[in-house]
């Protein structure tokens, strides 16, 4: 665990407001002798995708300033805090389960505060639902209201009842404390919301407009964490590509690829990553930068979703399958041997069987390292949802099975080039299976097994690659 440490020196003055109340609440404790060993305990449970995980270190730092100290068991905490994710039914549903189960650990311990945030509750529907059939649940609040924790579990403290804030703003909050997870790899957003309105897709109604942080507060931030130790940093956002950073010094919109340059022109021996790009903004200058800067990871997940060009259309991806594939080609002449990853769709409304092989056959062209498969899930309030011939769950599950086995049989040859080879790899942590093996990833997405000392966890290795199986690669140190 990393140490607390605020994210940007410019803490805006609307957030410096709000975070008044983190003082309320430390000194709330500190009255009743609550610090040290006796400090209240907070726990978080988080779903979804890297962006919610980021917003998790936020709601944690915000956590530790108030005076929490951290648990791994929600039985023993004061505050729990669940970061739900509503990109798919399956999200919502574990997170509703979840939540319930935390009414054994209220009725034992009346005093504890449960909040829930995140994509899920930022749709009115689902915080009514919360509101008027979870009573334990103390206070939600939306994805842009995340600064206002400190006041929710203030007043909660103070005995002012339940709240359910959906202000649906969702300004840039600069200066939140950040606790995050790991000390050597790290979030960094540069960038939050979607304008793209895919039709499948819930993301642009819970998380708004597109907004992009300034390039200084990002620049201040990489900084930060390259001087606490980061290896490896991954640039976050729904749509990175389309980051808009505002005029430059010369005149020209700072985008991605410049903001790529002016991060690894940064002292330090670290790795830069990107996620996620649509491809109809994946610009040459991005691919430029990728096969320019050694410091940037030869990595680019680019999600396709269909292979058929009537689906794609319908999708509002606003590209075809042959436009997509030019572009990959495009990548795979800039960067020789770059990872190709993607996300893909099973079962969108009116999926064909002809649909589908189309997504077949671009899958063996694309050569993708790994795909990230999903079956169409309905998404209230969005387009597609409302769109006729849903394609029945027993055609989705025996697409997805195929789907699922090309994907191995391309990722087991593309990971069968490794072997023999010798890579950079960051440590990253011991193998949940095997205390003497770390596990870490050089470029290529997948992980890298081999034997070692924890004390290398955190640094780069060189380590020749010595059997590939579908999904990791096994090696030892050289
Ligand atoms: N159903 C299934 N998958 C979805 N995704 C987004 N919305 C849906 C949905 N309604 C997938 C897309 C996206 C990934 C993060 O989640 O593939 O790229
Ligand atoms: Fe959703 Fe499309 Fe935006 Fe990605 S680009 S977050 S799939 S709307």
């Amino acid at each position: 665990m990393s140490e607390t440490y605020i994210e940007s020196a410019v803490c805006d003055p609307e957030t410096a407001e709000r975070l008044r109340a983190v003082d309320d609440v430390r000194r709330f404790f500190a009255r009743l002798g609550r610090t040290g060993e006796d400090a209240p305990k907070y726990y978080i449970q988080t779903f979804g995708c890297q962006q919610n995980e980021a917003d998790s270190e936020r709601l944690a730092g915000m956590c530790a300033a108030m005076g929490y100290t951290r648990t791994g068991l929600p039985d023993e905490a004061e505050l729990i805090l669940v970061n739900t994710c509503a990109v798919r039914e399956h999200a919502e549903k574990r997170a509703l389960s979840i939540i319930g189960s935390y009414k054994h650990v209220k009725d034992k311990n009346p005093g504890l505060l449960i909040g829930v945030g995140g994509c899920m509750v930022t749709q009115k529907a689902r915080a009514d639902k919360l509101k008027n059939s979870y009573p334990y649940v103390s206070f939600t609040f939306d994805t842009g209201a995340a600064n206002r924790v400190p006041e929710l579990v203030r007043d909660a403290l103070n005995g002012r009842g339940r709240s359910f804030v959906l202000s649906e703003e969702w300004k840039i909050a600069e200066g939140l404390p950040i606790r995050r997870e790991s000390k050597h790899m790290a979030w960094l957003s540069i960038m939050y919301g979607c304008n793209n309105f895919c039709s499948y897709c819930i993301v642009p109604y819970v998380r708004g407009r597109e907004r992009s942080r300034s390039a200084g507060a990002i620049l201040k931030e990489a900084e930060a964490l390259i001087a606490d130790g980061a290896k490896d940093i991954t640039l976050l956002g729904q749509n990175v590509n389309s980051y808009d950073g505002g005029p430059g010094e010369d005149g020209r919109r700072i985008d991605i690829a410049d903001l790529i340059h002016k991060i690894c022109a940064l002292e330090g021996d670290f790795r830069l990553r990107f996620m996620t790009s649509h491809p109809k903004d994946a610009s040459d200058r991005l691919i430029e930068a990728m096969a320019a800067e050694e410091k940037a990871a030869k990595h680019f997940h680019l999600p396709v979703q269909s292979g058929s060009d009537r689906i794609l259309a319908a999708m509002n991806r606003k590209y075809t399958a042959e436009a997509y594939l030019e572009k990959v080609g495009k990548l795979r002449r800039a960067v020789p041997d770059v990872s190709v990853t993607s996300d893909i769709i099973v079962g969108f409304p009116g999926e064909t069987e002809e649909d589908f092989e189309a997504t077949l056959d671009l899958m063996r062209r694309a050569e993708y390292d790994m795909v990230f498969s999903f079956i169409y899930s309905p998404r209230d309030g969005t387009p597609a949802a409302k769109m006729e011939n849903q394609v029945p769950r027993e055609v989705s599950s025996e697409r997805m099975e195929r789907l699922l086995a090309l994907g191995a049989e391309i990722a087991d040859r593309r990971n069968a080039r490794f072997v023999g080879r010798t890579l950079r790899v960051l440590a990253e942590d011991v193998s949940k299976t095997d205390p003497e093996v770390l596990t870490g990833r050089g470029d290529p997405v997948r992980p890298i097994h081999f034997r070692g000392e924890k004390s290398l966890i955190g640094q780069f290795v060189n380590v020749r690659i010595t059997g590939a199986r579908t999904y990791c690669l096994e090696a030892e140190i050289v």
